[in-house]
């Protein structure tokens, strides 16, 4: 349970809240790369409650500038890219990708009104299949060479999907090992891409036990779950700051997924997902056609509040599934977060000893959020390409040793990753 004010601290991103201050110390995700091809066209966003558009100029340069025109407010999203940026159709201001206003067609020729005005611009950088802005005050750090950014093209695939709820459910839902058992279960006979370890995982009754380990990036998850043949199956997840997790695992080929959860809004946000696998191209046909049988061309998941998430129970009677919505794990996850309301009230809540990763991931946001907000800088914020390489990530699963723990599992897993490459 939080207080109220806590609540709002971690749930309030608009420019000038703490929490926005936090999330903008980094760069964000704005969009997926393939929403901005060479001849695409401007793009609405609204990223952390500001109304901005990215656009390519016509050298292809990419822009994220702020969308109310500084002339009258009119939407420059609607505007012309040309002559070196977007130029607004209501009276023709034209601004380039740094805000700079070029040109005012209606002004007398000679005025120098133009050179004295700075339009609302974000540098913006492309980088594992999607765009990134730094929204921030100062020098922009680095965007983290994760491997799920950096691995080979064939070996990744980025999509964004828009969830109706404030960002930090989206979040907590990637770092809750808890619900996997029970909201994702799938019944027996179900076709799955998974391993068949993970799958006993994910068809067991008994919930895992659950421990976190701090790291520099974050916070690394463990769940020890039992398996039928009586050894243990250890899922090793992570969370990243300050919106990030790594929440997928499946053993060894089936790789994982990033994901960043960027606020919209404080109702809403976009789920950044970086499907990766380490070793071996994705099969990239089959999760495309996934996605687009589950997301709509307004970006929402198909289910939803509107149609109470499609849900079928006699699906459910029949055995077919355990909630009746299906086996698209996102589809669930998304059922799960947006009911909890637009902003869930934490003040009503009552946490369990399984939620300890929820417990451990907020104590650490509230942390840096108050530090941000006391001008000291926010937690591993990499300015040093010397910092960026994570020799010790991981995101995997397997059969744990008797003998072993969490960390010594993961030091095994690592050396055995690292010995590969
Ligand atoms: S409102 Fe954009 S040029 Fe006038
Ligand atoms: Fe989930």
């Amino acid at each position: 349970m939080l207080s109220k004010a806590r609540n709002d601290l971690l749930t309030q991103t608009g420019p000038g809240t703490p929490c926005g201050e936090f999330l903008r110390s980094y760069w964000q995700p704005v969009a997926a790369a393939e929403e901005m091809p060479l001849d695409g066209d401007p793009l609405p966003l609204r990223i952390m409650s500001e109304d901005l558009v990215l656009f390519r100029d016509d050298k292809g340069e990419l822009g994220l500038i702020g969308r109310s025109c500084p002339h009258r407010a009119t939407d420059l999203s609607y505007g012309r890219v040309e002559d070196g940026g977007l130029r607004c159709l209501y009276h023709g201001w034209l601004f380039d990708r740094h805000g700079n206003c070029l040109d005012q067609p209606a002004e007398p020729a000679g005025r120098k009104f133009c050179e004295r005005l700075k339009h609302k611009a974000y540098p913006v950088q492309e980088k594992g299949g999607a765009i990134w802005a730094y929204m921030g005050k100062g020098e922009p750090p680095l965007i983290p060479d994760f491997e799920f950014l950096m691995g080979p093209e064939p070996n990744r695939l980025t999509f964004r999907v828009i969830q109706m709820c404030n960002w930090l459910q989206g979040l907590e839902s990637s770092t809750d090992p808890a619900h996997t058992t029970f909201l994702h279960r799938r019944p027996p006979g179900t076709p799955s891409q998974r391993s068949g370890a993970d799958v006993a995982a994910l068809r067991g009754n008994d919930p895992p036990e659950i421990d976190i380990e701090q790291t520099p990036y974050g916070m690394r998850i463990f769940a020890l779950h039992n398996s039928a043949n009586g050894r243990k199956y250890l899922r090793v997840n992570n969370y990243v700051y300050p919106n990030g997790a790594t929440p997928s695992t499946s053993a060894g080929e089936m790789g994982y997924q990033g994901r960043v959860y960027v606020p919209i809004d404080d109702h809403s946000h976009c789920r950044f997902e970086f499907f990766y696998r380490h070793s071996q191209p994705l099969d990239k046909e089959r999760l495309i056609k996934n996605h687009h049988e589950n997301i709509g061309p307004d970006k929402r998941h198909i289910r939803r509040a509107e149609n109470r998430y499609l849900q079928d129970r006699n699906e459910m009677r029949r055995g077919e599934s355990f909630g009746g919505m299906g086996l698209h794990f996102p589809s669930q996850d998304a059922f799960a977060i947006e009911t909890q309301g637009v902003i869930q009230d934490r003040t009503q809540e009552h946490l369990g000893s399984s939620d300890a990763v929820i417990i451990g991931m907020r104590r650490a946001l509230l942390k840096a959020i108050e530090d941000v907000k006391n001008g000291a800088p926010a937690p591993w914020v990499i300015r040093d390409p010397n910092d960026n390489p994570f020799a010790d990530f991981l995101c995997t699963s397997g059969f744990i040793e008797d003998h072993e723990d969490g960390p010594s599992f993961c030091r095994r897993m690592l050396a055995q990753k690292n010995a590969a490459e």
